[in-house]
């Protein structure tokens, strides 16, 4: 029997590749767009399939995680086998200045999914997409029993999230599980994420287009991933016999002044110091110094561990984004993916 999945936030970075994966995996695939004045799809135009012929295995609905009634009917319609729950305001800088729709939609957006599950007596297993930035400054490495603190309104309903997805599995016997995910990035990051701004701005200063980067605090540290890895991650979390909760991440952290180090040299001008300017406006009220995951029960439960290292990460993100402005990249990235991922399952972008 085919499975069905639902995904909230298929047109993100992640619900993009998630959809790719499971589409791979022979899936019917049906996923919540948000309506917007413009389409918002770009990273699953590659996927889309027109409704109207046969076989179609794609299916998206407009929605959106404010709307009761709207993820109530879509669940009660579509019956899936599986929800991914990845639809959030993912922007920690932005959920400071706006701090109640980011708790209404990632917090709340949470529960309502839940009640939905619950009251369609459905067999539906759910994935939460539970974040890192909930550790807050607790020391790492953290792993599933280090304590939440958090420290953006962001990472306050990601809290919520996390322990109403727990709350519901045990009251209710719902297969419900977190994965409480560190940083991943890759091709289709959005471009205020640091790390994709890093990349681009690369880009663009070699192509002559721009000549600075504005940057807030260089001295954070993250523990980076490669994003389709986590998809994987995401997907064997649902597929075990009994829910439970996961931290996935590489076990390393690096600073952003590591990234533009690596970024700058690779494609070949120099020090990064002479593109670099620090602007204020990037600090957060509250930061989140050092985020180092401890993935040691993904290993032994799921047999994930991650492939890709920090360097290589940079220069797979390099490599696109010089590829994107028809740049000649130095294609150490690209060597990476084909030699470490022979049976790729995603769109190289
Ligand atoms: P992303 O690229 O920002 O994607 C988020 C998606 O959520 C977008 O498609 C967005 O729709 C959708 N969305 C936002 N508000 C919505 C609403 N009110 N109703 C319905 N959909 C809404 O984020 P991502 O990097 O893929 O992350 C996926 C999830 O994992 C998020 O929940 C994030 O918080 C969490 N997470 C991410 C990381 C990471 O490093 N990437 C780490 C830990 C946890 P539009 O396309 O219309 O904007
Ligand atoms: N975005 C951004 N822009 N961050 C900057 C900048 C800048 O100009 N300059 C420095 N930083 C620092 C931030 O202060 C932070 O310490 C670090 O770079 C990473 O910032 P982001 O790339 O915005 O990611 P994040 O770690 O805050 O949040 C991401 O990872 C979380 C998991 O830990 C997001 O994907 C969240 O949704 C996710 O939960």
């Amino acid at each position: 029997m085919e499975k069905k999945a639902l995904i909230t936030g298929i047109a993100g970075q992640d619900g993009s590749y998630l959809a790719e994966f499971l589409l791979y995996k022979g899936y019917q695939v049906h996923g919540i767009i948000r309506w917007d004045s413009i389409f918002t799809t770009e990273r699953i135009d590659h996927l889309y399939q027109d409704p109207h012929v046969n076989n179609v295995k794609l299916f998206l609905h407009y929605g959106d995680l404010s709307d009761t009634g709207n993820l109530e009917r879509l669940i009660n319609q579509i019956k899936p086998d599986e929800i991914y729950h990845l639809g959030a305001m993912s922007h920690v800088k932005v959920s400071f200045d706006m701090p109640e729709s980011t708790v209404n939609i990632d917090g709340l957006g949470t529960l309502r999914i839940l009640e939905a599950i619950k009251n369609s007596k459905l067999p539906i297993k759910f994935y939460m997409a539970s974040s890192s930035e909930m550790f807050g400054n607790n020391a790492p490495p953290q792993n599933e029993n280090t304590p939440f603190h958090p420290r953006s309104p962001y990472a306050c309903a990601k809290v919520f999230s996390f322990d109403i997805t727990r709350m519901y599995r045990e009251a209710y016997g719902i297969f419900a599980c977190n994965g409480i995910l560190f940083n991943h990035e890759g091709c289709r990051r959005g471009p205020t994420f640091v790390t994709r701004k890093i990349t681009m701005a690369v880009a663009k200063i070699k192509a002559g287009l721009e000549k600075k980067i504005y940057l807030g605090n260089i001295n954070a540290k993250r523990d980076w991933g490669f994003s389709q890895e986590y998809i994987e991650a995401m997907w064997q979390i649902l597929q075990q016999d009994q829910p439970d909760d996961f931290v996935i991440a590489t076990g390393e952290s690096h600073s952003v002044k590591e990234f533009l180090e690596v970024a700058f040299q690779y494609a070949g001008l120099g020090d990064f110091k002479q593109y670099v300017e620090i602007d204020d406006r990037y600090f957060r009220p509250a930061e989140v110094e050092n985020l180092i995951g401890d993935p040691l029960k993904a290993k032994n439960k799921l047999n994930w561990e991650a492939k890709i290292k920090f360097d290589e990460l940079v220069k797979i993100m390099v490599d696109s984004d010089m590829r994107r402005l028809n740049l000649a990249a130095p294609g150490e990235g690209d060597k990476i993916i084909k030699e470490k991922f022979p049976d790729k399952w995603w769109k190289v972008d």
